[in-house]
């Protein structure tokens, strides 16, 4: 299979962009494994309240978790970006140099946040704090001297990819990924500005949340997918990006208004409720057209193989495709099936903010979007170590089946648990004081938060197996260079 990244990654045109995303993707499995780390420390704290007291408390280390799951994600997204600009494009990334330089911006001020996060954890109720200690807002909670930070470097970013696309040449994948930086880049202005009104501000928070989610995000790993089907199965363009634009079009046509699902019962008017249940449970189709879109590919390419005669894999990197296909279905089950299940008001007046919420969340984030971006590092470790077919490894395999494994079970028994909360906390006690620890207390919900645990240290371990292999792979016989 003819790739152009194969045939000199780190010394012909667009080495320095390549280089560039090596840096974004390291940085971005170092703040993985933090999250990671976090999220053990706060499934502990469930189970046994005492555990780090005074030392990390539950809040704190919960907004690590969160925290740093959203920014190793755009690292990595950028990362991918600087990976795929040469080849798409043709040419060297314009102004990469200061590319580089806001990298090292970026990567200082996140390191400082996460100190602060860590040593000064809390600051008294004023303007200090938000500035210098944390804003308080979920997923988003970098202090504003750091938002700024993040503007000028997501401004820079996206000045590099505009420069290139203007200059080189214009896929379809390019002008999409054109467009949905600006929406992407754009939204994080909605979460920066703060209001006394708790109600105005969820409203603003949630255009940054969903719409990153379930438009751009989407969008992106739309285009991602359609390059990685390009490079991995020499999958045809003409088609590949039809199914883009396509998906573009229903991604934005249903995860704009679907905002709704969200404005339910913080206090916005009652119109939200038949826009957000009719537009959120259209949301679930773009994400079927996703999955057709990658097993239509496969199955063509498939085809093919048997036409060729020569029995040889047409897949040039096997753990990273495995990663895309853990997209298309973890895309679909987490996104799709987990969030069409509780985004209808009626159900939603039960399921909101339970671990139900927790169950989808984590499917979600997991399966759309750690499994391609795993994909993608799996891409640049390819080029990086110009292997012409890499193939599965023992330890890319037991990464792959742990992180999935341990994932899906603690989805599991975080569904379980959040029905012990709707059936118990809601509909027998009715939403009541005493009716929110009763659902607590059943044993069902305890073994939920146990099998949680248990689950996330089996999700951990993948992840070990998952570095391992990034780190031998360059020493690796196994692979064909
Ligand atoms: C990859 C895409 C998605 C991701 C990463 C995602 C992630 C999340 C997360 C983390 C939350 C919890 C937010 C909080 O802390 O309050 C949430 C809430 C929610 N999501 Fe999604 N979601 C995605 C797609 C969807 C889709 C397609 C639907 C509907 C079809 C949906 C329906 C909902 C609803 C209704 C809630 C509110 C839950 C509640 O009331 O407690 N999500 N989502
Ligand atoms: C070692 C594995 C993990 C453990 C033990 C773990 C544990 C937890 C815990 C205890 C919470 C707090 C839930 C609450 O406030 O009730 C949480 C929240 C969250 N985690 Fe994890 N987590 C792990 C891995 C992941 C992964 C791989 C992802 C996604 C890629 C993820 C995404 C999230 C999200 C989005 C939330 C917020 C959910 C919400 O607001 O409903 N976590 N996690
Ligand atoms: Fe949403």
């Amino acid at each position: 299979m003819a790739s152009k990244l194969l045939d000199n990654p780190f010394t012909g045109v667009g080495s320095e962009s390549r280089q560039l995303a090596t840096w974004y993707f390291t940085f971005a499995a170092i703040l993985f494994g933090a999250q990671l780390l976090f999220g053990l420390v706060i499934a502990i704290q469930y189970v046994s309240p005492g555990f780090l007291f005074e030392i990390i408390d539950f809040s704190v280390a919960r907004m690590l978790h969160i925290n740093a799951l959203v920014v190793w994600m755009v690292f990595a997204m950028f990362g991918s970006v600087y990976w795929l600009l040469p080849d798409e494009t043709g040419i060297e990334t314009v102004g990469i140099k200061i590319g580089k330089l806001l990298y090292w911006v970026f990567v200082v001020a996140i390191v400082i946040v996460v100190l602060v996060y860590l040593f000064i954890q809390v600051g008294p109720a004023d303007e200090m704090s938000i500035w210098f200690i944390h804003e308080g807002r979920e997923y988003i909670e970098a202090p504003r001297w750091a938002d700024l930070g993040i503007v000028v470097v997501a401004l820079g970013f996206v000045a590099n990819l505009f420069m290139t696309g203007i200059k080189g040449k214009q896929t379809g994948i390019i002008t999409v990924l054109m467009a949905n930086m600006i929406a992407f880049a754009g939204l994080y202005l909605a979460g920066m500005f703060f209001t006394d009104n708790i109600s105005v501000d969820q409203y603003w928070w949630w255009w940054v949340i969903h719409l990153w989610v379930e438009a751009t995000w989407e969008v992106f790993v739309g285009a991602l997918a359609a390059y990685g089907l390009i490079q991995m199965i020499g999958a045809s363009r003409k088609v590949v990006e039809m199914w883009l634009w396509i998906e573009v079009a229903m991604l934005f046509g249903s995860g704009i208004l679907g905002l709704g699902h969200h404005y339910f019962w913080i206090g916005t008017p009652e119109y939200w409720w038949e826009i957000g249940a009719l537009f959120s449970a259209l949301e679930p189709l773009p994400l079927v057209a996703m999955f057709i879109h990658v097993m239509y590919d496969w199955g063509k390419q498939q085809g093919k193989k048997s036409l060729d005669g020569t029995g040889e894999s047409v897949v040039n990197n096997q753990p990273a495709f495995l990663w895309f296909w853990m997209n298309a279905f973890g895309n679909f089950l987490g996104a799709g099936v987990w969030g069409f299940f509780h985004t209808l008001p009626q159900v939603n007046l039960y399921t909101h903010g339970t671990q139900f919420t927790s169950a989808h969340g984590h499917l979600s984030f997991f399966g759309a979007y750690a499994t391609i971006l795993i994909g993608m590092m799996y891409l640049a470790i390819q080029g990086k170590n110009k292997i012409k077919v890499m193939k599965n490894t023992k330890s890319s395999l037991w990464a792959l089946g742990l992180t999935v494994g341990g994932v899906v079970g603690m989805t599991i028994a975080l569904t379980i648990s959040g029905y012990v909360q709707v059936l118990v906390s809601r509909a027998q006690m009715g939403a009541t004081w005493s009716g929110y620890f009763d659902g607590q207390a059943s044993v069902w919900f305890a073994q939920g938060m146990d099998w949680r645990l248990i689950m996330g240290v089996v999700t951990f371990a993948g992840f070990i197996f998952l570095i391992k292999d990034f780190l031998t792979t360059g020493q690796n016989p196994v692979h064909q260079k």
